[in-house]
């Protein structure tokens, strides 16, 4: 929302700026690395390629080498913003600069991924959504938020709010899973946590939504790779997460790196100002991803770096990221009048509008090394980290065996029980290593006694076999597609000689995304889907299966049964003239079904529920409708009731379950709730082949129940007001 005092000094400091000292403000620089490794970054990168370093190697020489900030552009007023300034020290330093040395003092905006945490890592978007927990997810985001600050940070590439429906897209980790509804009230809690009511604050910490837009959808799975879809798809599936993260008020937009139906999303005038601007009213700062504007050229958009920057600033981009193509050619552009003053004036008052919102201008410098020493892994910090995992990790299967008993002797399997820093998982940029706690330090902080299975040796006498399995955390984020889904040959080789020993087993699966677990599920008498937990992995692995915590967590998206289900295996499919049965002619698979191993909203507990006396009817608003839920095992528990809903006949095709609500229940032993949701009118409307909004009059079926196949159903006879 626009403030008439900042709306004033925006334009008095516009008034006196050259078109250089414009240019300038709209450049985001990432620094350059210089004398940490006597090597050029191309030669590390064929190191990496021929398998002399590992690529974690390389990360670990990058992020340790020194950068150099370019100061004596910064002095030039040639810098507005940088990327991966860590360190309050560091930023002060710079921040001195842009405030006393340049020749407008406007100060620097400093951003940074704070995805999940910034020091204390928190488990994955992915894990983290399947607690289906808004308060959780706010809570966490602020966290995040009082250490990214502390460490010079004043605006996070987050929340992330693509929908993602592919699990061999890496970055499915980073979102909230398959539906569009999860994905935006992630999105929304985030912003609140993150930037508060007031973001003078010195621990608000402004949010950047992306990846502006369908990123999710990447063809195949392989990331940066097309997007195309009907525009109606696009409105009703994709577009719905980021009009909410960003009417919950996030004041900085990052378009995604994908063309949307050959429109690369940078230069995508119909995203970036009409939708974003026109429809949602959006005021907040657009910035580009990582040298994406340039990168239109290679998309064959852009003949060279000028009309790359001509285009995307045409489209409504305000900031360029690391590209250094607006620095470049603004001035001659505007000269040239192939951009026009307005725009580019509109442009600067979109950073700048942030910048006084955040008090940068008043209060330049927010954090001491002093203040981010002590805002780092509090003993608070950790134990919510702790509470998030536990809420997080997603129990799929128990013949019984969990919650261990107490004094068996545990034989420990996986190399990823004993490891700390696999545990924070992708994007965990603040984290340092040894913080983590690994499945070993869980057990011996509970004075558990085990033996190590090695490989090589015998099998240890024991009572039960405690197995980890799955992803290093570099197998997931960006850049890691996999065309295959499936456990490892080790791990599944791990999980079947473990079996063979007719002990038990336990399997805790570590993964930034859904993996195929057949294997697991006929090796295991009981499966916890952990995710990359974050920090405190082992305690909470512990606490859920020693019963110290009842599992909580349902999936967010469905886990395959096979990777040639995907990218067709997420809940809301639409329906099909021949759905799956017996009969050959119908749509399947001949090797695989077409359901997942295990559905959407899925999840185990120590206790069980039972639902009945499901009702509905339509209301001024909407549907009115409710259920019994009955706690009918003997522990307490959080159970969370879903509500669906299907249109059975419409005028385009219409999903076979669409999420409309949930809620999460704590009940006793015993007790029964009666859960009640209002889906508003809005929830029922679609585009029709013309792209016009409509509702249909006739029959809406109501599903509610504890996971999107185990459900009750009612109908309701609606009627459109
Ligand atoms: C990613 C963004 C991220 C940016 C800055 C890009 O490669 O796609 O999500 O915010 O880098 O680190």
């Amino acid at each position: 929302m626009k403030h008439p005092e900042i709306e004033k000094r925006i334009q008095d400091l516009l008034d006196r700026m050259t078109l250089e000292e414009k240019a300038g403000q709209l450049n985001q620089s990432g620094g350059s690395l210089v004398g940490a490794f006597d090597l050029s970054f191309e030669e590390l990168m064929t190191m990496v390629q021929d398998g002399r370093i590992t690529e974690e190697e390389a990360h670990k020489m990058l992020s340790d080498a020194k950068h150099d900030w370019h100061e004596d552009d910064l002095r030039a007023g040639r810098i507005g913003s940088y990327l991966n300034v860590i360190g309050a020290e560091e930023m002060n330093r710079l921040q001195h600069i842009a405030v006393e040395e340049t020749r407008l003092g406007i100060p620097l905006i400093n951003g940074f991924d704070v995805i999940h945490g910034f020091r204390t890592a928190t488990p994955i978007p992915l894990a983290e959504s399947c607690a289906w927990d808004t308060d959780l997810w706010q809570r966490t985001a602020r966290m995040s938020a009082e250490e990214a600050t502390a460490a010079g940070v004043h605006m996070t590439f987050s929340p992330m709010v693509d929908v993602s429906k592919d699990p061999r897209w890496g970055r499915i980790a980073e979102s909230a899973g398959e539906d569009a509804l999860l994905n935006g009230l992630y999105g929304e809690a985030k912003v609140r946590g993150y930037q508060t009511d007031d973001l003078t604050r010195h621990d608000a910490l402004a949010a950047c939504v992306k990846h502006f837009a369908a990123y999710g959808a990447a063809e195949g799975g392989r990331d940066y790779n097309r997007v195309d879809m009907s525009p109606q798809r696009f409105e009703e599936e994709y577009l719905p997460s980021y009009e909410r993260a960003v009417k919950a008020g996030a004041r900085a937009v990052m378009p995604a790196f994908n063309d949307l139906s050959g429109v690369p999303c940078s230069v995508n005038k119909k995203l970036l100002t009409d939708i974003l601007r026109t429809r949602w009213g959006f005021d907040g700062m657009t910035i580009s991803d990582a040298n994406a504007i340039a990168e239109c050229i290679n998309h064959g958009i852009a003949a060279d770096r000028r009309d790359a920057a001509r285009q995307a600033l045409n489209a409504g981009m305000d900031m360029d990221m690391t590209s250094g193509c607006f620095l470049d050619h603004v001035k001659e552009l505007v000269e040239a009048g192939e951009v026009s003053m307005d725009r580019l004036d509109e442009a600067v008052r979109n950073i700048l509008r942030l910048k006084f919102e955040l008090g940068l201008f008043d209060d330049p410098y927010r954090s001491s090394p002093e203040q981010e020493q002590a805002a780092m892994l509090t003993p608070a910090h950790r134990a919510l980290a702790r509470e998030a995992a536990q809420k997080s990790m997603v129990l799929l299967k128990n013949d019984g065996l969990l919650p261990l008993k107490a004094d068996l002797r545990i034989g420990l399997a996986g190399s990823l029980a004993f490891d700390r820093d696999e545990m924070s998982g992708t994007w965990s940029g603040g984290y340092r290593d040894g913080d983590g706690r690994s499945i070993q330090d869980g057990l011996d902080a509970e004075g558990i006694a085990y033996q190590a299975v090695r490989e090589d040796q015998p099998l240890p006498d024991c009572d039960v076999f405690l197995c980890a399995v799955g992803e290093r955390k570099a197998e997931s984020g960006e850049a890691a597609s996999r065309a295959s889904l499936d456990l490892t040959a080790s791990d599944i080789a791990l999980l079947k000689r473990l079996k063979e020993s007719g002990k038990p087993v336990v399997a805790v699966v570590f993964a930034g995304r859904p993996l195929c677990l057949g294997p697991a599920v006929e090796c295991a008498d009981a499966l916890l889907m952990a995710w990359h937990p974050g920090v405190e992995a082992g305690p909470a692995i512990l606490d859920l299966l020693i019963g110290r915590v009842n599992p909580s967590a349902r999936l967010t998206t469905g886990l395959p049964a096979a990777t040639g289900q995907c990218p067709t295996l997420y809940y809301d499919h639409i329906r099909t003239g021949r759905p799956a049965g017996v009969f050959k002619y119908t749509s399947k698979y001949l090797d695989a079904p077409v359901t997942p191993l295990f559905p959407f909203g899925f999840g185990l507990s120590y206790t069980s529920y039972r639902y009945s006396d499901i009702s509905a009817a339509q209301t001024s608003d909407g549907i009115h409708a409710e259920i019994t839920v009955r706690n009918t095992g003997d522990r307490a528990g959080d159970e969370v009731v879903q509500c669906y809903f299907r249109d059975p006949v419409a005028r385009r095709v219409r999903p076979m379950r669409k999420l409309a609500a949930f809620e999460k229940v704590a009940l006793q032993p015993g007790e029964s709730k009666r859960v009640a949701f209002d889906i508003p009118n809005a929830a029922f409307a679609y585009y029709d082949q013309e792209m016009n909004l409509v509702t249909d009059d006739g029959v809406i079926e109501i599903h509610l129940g504890g996971n999107v196949r185990d459900t009750l159903q009612a109908d309701v006879d609606y009627r459109h007001p």
